[in-house]
Formats: structure tokens, sequence, C-alpha cells
């Protein structure tokens, strides 16, 4: 490769952007029903939180992702002839790996973008799919997907590329901010010879969703609060962390998890960096995510509104996850 390295990171994320979390803040927080973007969970410590949560008993997601990825990688990337994969919330690309061993055996994969933000797992993940895919080209992108896709580096000429958001990650936005990511992902594409492979959680019995968002260890409330440690760390506050509950519960009509933090008793926080104070009463609820389940027409539905079309969708035995393989609608 003349010029440039094999292994490089681009990094979007520069300090002007730290104000995100600031405004992020100042607009949740002083919303007549108070709210966080989810985004912010993922600081060392939430990344950490986030794995072993993939490893709980009751977080069936990961484990039926990952068993699509076991027996459908062949499948996968004969029917996306994928050259070049990009992944959009990449993380620690554990799943991933699987299907780029795939391609790499296949002899097809000329280049991986792993795309997140937090810059410590893009460099990880960088320098490990560097050692083990020598011939591919590795550029890892630290940004905000909702903000920052146009960093993404042009695809290879003639090149099939394929764009991966997966764990369920698109079910975290809320229906209108969702079909707007999809469309951004969508304007990725090449039709005719690009493909969108996202993971979706689906609809199923109550009793299994809920318990994966209350675990008996109590890894996601650990998770869950990570976030006002977040806070506390990055704007200079002073949350007592402690103090508030973690709330998951799955609402029924709008068929997503929805996860709060409950104030157990009367609080007045000061976020000294923006500067904000804020009061909450005993017992309010501030939402920190939510976590949609699809049925497959909602699923189909979606990507018809973003411009996609939905070629094909495999799921674990269980029938619990969803791995669906679209294109831009010609
Ligand atoms: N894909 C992995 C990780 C899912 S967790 C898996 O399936 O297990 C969600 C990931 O998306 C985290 O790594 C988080 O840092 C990243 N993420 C969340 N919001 C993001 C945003 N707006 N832009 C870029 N990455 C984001
Ligand atoms: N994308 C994951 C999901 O929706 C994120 C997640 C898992 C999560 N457990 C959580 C987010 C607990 C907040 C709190 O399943």
């Amino acid at each position: 490769m003349s010029g440039v390295e094999r292994v490089r990171v681009i990094c979007p994320l520069n300090d002007g952007d730290e104000r995100t979390l600031a405004d992020d803040v100042l607009d949740g927080l002083t919303r007549p029903f108070k709210e966080l973007s989810p985004k912010h969970f993922y600081d060392e410590v939430g990344g950490e939180l986030f794995d072993q949560i993939c490893d709980l008993p009751e977080y069936y997601p990961t484990r039926a992702e990952r068993s699509i990825f076991e027996t459908r990688a062949e499948e996968i990337v004969a029917a996306s002839q994928m050259a070049e994969l990009v992944e959009l919330g990449s993380g620690t690309a554990a799943k991933t790996m699987i299907l780029i061993d795939q391609a790499a055996a296949t002899g097809t994969l000329k280049r991986y973008v792993p795309f997140d933000v937090t810059e410590a797992m893009v460099r990880r993940c960088c320098e490990i799919c560097g050692d083990r895919f020598e011939d591919a080209e590795i550029i890892g992108v630290v940004g905000d997907f909702e903000r920052h896709l146009d960093y993404i580096p042009a695809p290879i000429d003639g090149e099939p590329r394929l764009v991966a958001l997966l764990g369920g990650t698109i079910g975290n936005f809320v229906p209108g901010s969702r079909r707007q990511l999809l469309r951004s992902i969508a304007s990725l594409l090449r039709p005719g010879i690009d493909h969108l492979l996202l993971g979706t959680d689906l609809v199923k019995d109550v009793a299994t969703i809920e318990a994966a968002y209350n675990d008996s260890a109590g890894v996601t409330a650990a998770f869950n609060r990570n976030v006002l440690n977040v806070i506390n760390r990055d704007l200079d506050a002073d949350f007592d962390v402690e103090a508030f509950e973690h709330v998951a519960f799955y609402d029924r009509g709008r068929e997503w998890i929805e996860m709060r933090l409950r104030a157990s008793r009367a609080m007045h926080v000061k976020i000294n960096a923006i500067p904000l104070e804020v009061d909450f009463a005993s017992g309010e609820e501030l939402r920190t995510e939510v976590s949609a389940k699809f049925t497959p027409q909602r699923l189909a539905d979606d990507l018809c509104a973003a411009g996609l079309t939905l070629e094909k969708t495999w799921t674990d035995s269980e029938g619990q996850f969803a791995l669906s393989l679209s294109s831009p609608t010609l």
C-alpha cells in the first residue's frame, strides 16, 4: 500500500466535540421528563460492564446473534460478496470476527473499518485485526455514527461493501431517529453492489425480555448507573450515584424495553462544567435508554422507509434474534 499505513485510525471526535456530552446533558435534564442519550454509557468502564452483560445467563441477544454468525457466516459472505466491512458501533467486534475470518478464508477481504465513539475500543480493535488479517487494510474511525459517517473512506472501486450495525443497537433509537440513522447509513451504500447487515432483537415473551435487562448479579444496574459516573467525571458534577435505582420494564404498546434511573430521595445536583443545577423529586425517574424489539413487519417497514429493500433474514434456532441483509432500493 503506497504512502499510507495499512492499519490506521481516523479521529473526527476532536476537542470542539467534547461539548456534545454537555449539550446532551443540558438538553436532556431540563426536559419535563428527564432523559439522557445512550451513547454516553460507553466509557472504558461502561465498555467493560457491557462485555459482562454479554456473558450474563439472562442476556440472550449476544448468544443468539453469535449463533447466527456461527451457522451462517459462509452464507452471509456469499450473499454480500463483501470485500470491505464497515462496522458501526463495533465495540470489541467479538462476533464480527467470525464473519471477517470467513471472508479472509474465502480470500475476498480487502478492508475492515471499525467505527465507534470510544477511542480505546477502536484502537484495541485495530491492533488485534491488524495482526490477524495481514492482507487487509484496517481503518479505525473514532466518531459518532449520527454525525461523522462522512469520515468513512470512500468504498473501493468495484469491490462490494457490507455495512454492519449489530447487537440490536438500532433498537436504542426511537422510531424517528431510527429511520433517520438508517437513511444516512443507506447513503454509504452503492445500489446494486453494497449491503447493510442489521442485527435486531425480536418481540418475544415479556419475562424473557425483562430478565435480560434485570440480571440477578446487578451488572445491568451498574452499567445503567455508570452514565452518572461519566457525567460526574467529565462534567464535574456531584450525582450521588448510589442514590439512583435501576429500573427496566417492557412497554407492551411500544414494544421496547425502557431503562430508567429512579431517585431514591429528593436531590439537588450541580453540574459545574455546563453550568447547570437540577432537582430530582423523591421517586423521580430519568430515562437512560430504550431497546426496541422488532417484528418482521416493523423491520421491513423501517428499512423500506429508509430506502432499503430487505433481501434475506436469518434467525437463531429459537427465533430470538434476527440478522438481516438489505440493499438500496433500485
Ligand atoms: N457491536 C457490539 C457492541 C454493541 S454495544 C456488539 O454487538 O456486541 C454498542 C456500541 O456502539 C458500543 O461500543 C458503543 O460505544 C457504540 N456506540 C453507541 N452509540 C454510538 C454512536 N452514536 N456513535 C458511535 N458508536 C456508538
Ligand atoms: N444495545 C444493547 C441492548 O439494547 C444495549 C444494552 C444492553 C443496554 N443492556 C443494557 C443499555 C442496559 C442500557 C442498559 O440490548
